[in-house]
């Protein structure tokens, strides 16, 4: 009985495991990642105009509701911005690396994500 019990326990404990694992190892949607990492600088809608824009001045993005501006950024470079950070691209070092929060899947739905924003 006492053995049944604990085996049971054991096989409870690592059916939760493995159910957190996946849940942490699965990707977010790109809306969700936009949420949680870039609305803050960006805003909501990629005007370049989130709540931390009126503590750090500095800040210049790009309006990515605005098809005209998007079209000058080249696929491979605003993935290698989001990837690297903007230090890397020789550009503002405000904007961060997201290499290690993101896998290379979301980052490339990020990319259709803003241009989705674009008019
Ligand atoms: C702490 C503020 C900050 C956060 C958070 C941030 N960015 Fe940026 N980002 C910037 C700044 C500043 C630039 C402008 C870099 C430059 O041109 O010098 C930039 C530039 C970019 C660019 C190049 C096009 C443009 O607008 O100039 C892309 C693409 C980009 N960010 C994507 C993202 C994504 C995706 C996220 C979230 C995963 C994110 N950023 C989070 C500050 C931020």
């Amino acid at each position: 009985m006492r053995i049944t019990k604990t085996f049971s326990l054991v096989i409870g404990l690592i059916v939760i495991g493995l159910v957190i694992g996946i849940t942490y190892a699965a990707e977010k949607t790109a809306a969700e990642n936009y949420k949680q990492h870039c609305v803050k600088c960006h805003g909501e809608q990629g005007k370049g105009d989130g709540p931390a824009t009126k503590t750090i001045k500095a800040m210049k993005m790009a309006d990515w509701s605005s098809k005209e501006a998007m079209d000058k950024f080249k696929d491979e470079d605003l993935t290698k911005i989001i990837k690297q950070g903007g230090a890397a691209v020789n550009k503002s070092k405000i904007m961060p690396a997201y290499k290690e929060k993101m896998q290379d899947g979301e980052i490339k739905d990020m990319l259709s994500y803003i241009h989705s924003l674009a008019k």
